[in-house]
């Protein structure tokens, strides 16, 4: 059962981190303070998560391929049944005449989500393959 509880607690850093904090992150994302430094904890945590290979992460895997490349729109629907049990959803989106996005959201284990991730990158036919990790925190 997750506890959200809110707690206080002071921290010391030099003035002139503060400052530049404030006048960049802080102002920019018009957070308060406690939502910024909050925001920046869970950012930190999603990747020692992913670092970890055996802690649960969700990631969000955009995918750019030529679907016109013999078997590539085949290997790509097998990879992701392989790895059925990390998949909560996809979208396809067709960006031209021969050129696909797919969007594949995860959620597990570091390591799974990592090997599905090395088998779309050895399908001949993926231009580009971005990925964005983060957790329930
Ligand atoms: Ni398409």
């Amino acid at each position: 059962m997750p506890n959200d509880e809110l707690v206080r607690f002071s921290i010391t850093v030099p003035e002139d981190l503060l400052n530049e904090f404030e006048e960049s992150y802080y102002s920019e994302n018009r957070a308060n303070r406690s939502e910024a430094v909050r925001n920046l904890m869970r950012g930190y945590i999603s990747g020692e998560r992913w670092k970890s290979n055996n802690k649960k992460v969700c990631a969000t895997i955009t995918l750019v391929y030529d679907h016109h490349l013999p078997e590539v729109t085949r290997k790509l629907t097998a990879a992701q049944h392989d790895s059925g049990e990390i998949i909560i959803c996809s979208t396809h989106v067709h960006l031209n005449h021969s050129t696909c996005l797919e969007c594949i959201i995860t959620k597990g284990l570091a390591d799974n989500i990592k090997c599905f991730i090395e088998a779309l990158k050895n399908i001949r036919g993926v231009k580009s393959l971005n990925v964005n990790v983060t957790s329930e925190l």
